[in-house]
């Protein structure tokens, strides 16, 4: 039985297949209608979500499979202050996959190691977001046409971001990638990151302030919003929220062919009027996570079609 806690779970030729899959997936939904016909996903979410959650479910009800769970601790029995262990335990005489939040990092592990289930990480605190990254990787493959070679800028809460924790993870294992890390100077990535990954790996890369520095140099630009709910103090958070907003005028300094990507969700952090832009791919984006999660129930559930 396999996990997905980290997105080095997989090895790079696992994930090429993995996005194979999910590019017939999206060629060929119909052949994959009743792939998990009879077959139950468990949706365990202790923190908010829109588009894991409801990807995660629509990826199931895609592949001819159910959907149980809760969207909140409050509406589960955690309020009463049930074990994370505990709830796996249950959730694995329920359903045959779970995909579950939780606000602490390490969560997931945990609930794997109990588990009699295949547990998807689907964010673990500041720490992984795993299935975001399968979500980045399918998306910059299919719109770039390949993971290397490639200049990545990064820009926002790169600090408490996971979505961008797990996107270097997996992104380094690719020939001649280079990073530019664009934050303030509160909301750097983590030390660990930097050290044990970047300059461990010798990975080329960068740290920068400005946005309008760094824009001209990149293939792609990930976005992210500044994450309220990791901050120790509102004021911290007010201070920081708007450091950086894509705007027209600064989208006109980029390549042609750039791409803009973002988790989602948005606060401020891109302008509306960037929307139409053709490089802003961060809705179409949102959908390539429908596919890739179709792939990822199949392989853990070790399903051919
Ligand atoms: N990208 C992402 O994780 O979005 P949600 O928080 O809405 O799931």
């Amino acid at each position: 039985m396999r996990h997905l806690i980290s997105p080095l779970d997989f090895s790079v030729e696992e994930l090429e297949r993995l996005l194979n899959l999910a590019n017939d997936i999206e060629n060929n939904p119909d052949k994959y209608a009743d792939a998990c016909k009879r077959k139950k996903l468990a949706t365990c979410f202790y923190e908010p979500s829109t588009r894991t959650r409801l990807s995660f479910e629509a990826a199931m009800l895609n592949l001819g499979g159910s959907v149980l769970g809760f969207a909140g601790a409050d509406s589960s029995s955690a309020a009463k202050g049930e074990s994370v262990s505990d709830t796996i335990r249950v959730i694995s005489s329920y359903a045959d996959i779970c995909a579950i939040r939780h606000p602490k990092e390490g969560a997931a592990l945990v609930a794997a190691s109990k588990s009699e289930i295949p547990v998807i990480n689907a964010g673990d605190g500041g720490h992984q977001h795993p299935t975001q990254t399968l979500t980045d990787l399918l998306t910059i493959r299919s719109l770039k046409g390949r993971l290397d070679n490639l200049t990545i800028g990064l820009c926002g809460d790169l600090k408490f971001g996971r979505t961008v924790h797990s996107l270097i993870h997996a992104l380094v294992r690719y020939e001649n990638v280079r990073f530019v890390l664009i934050s303030p100077e509160e909301l750097r990535i983590p030390e660990y990151i930097r050290e044990d990954v970047l300059k461990a790996k010798g990975v080329e890369f960068q740290e920068v302030e400005r946005l309008e520095d760094a824009i001209g140099s990149l293939d792609a630009l990930y976005m992210t919003r500044v994450q309220k709910e990791r901050f120790f103090n509102e004021e911290d958070y007010i201070r920081l929220k708007d450091f950086y907003v894509l705007n027209k005028a600064k989208l006109s300094l980029a390549k042609d062919d750039m791409l803009i990507l973002h988790p989602l969700p948005r606060v401020n952090e891109i302008a509306v009027e960037v929307d139409d832009d053709p490089r802003a791919v961060y809705f179409k984006q949102a959908k390539y996570g429908v596919y890739v999660r179709m792939a990822l129930i199949l392989t853990l559930l070790n399903i051919e079609v």
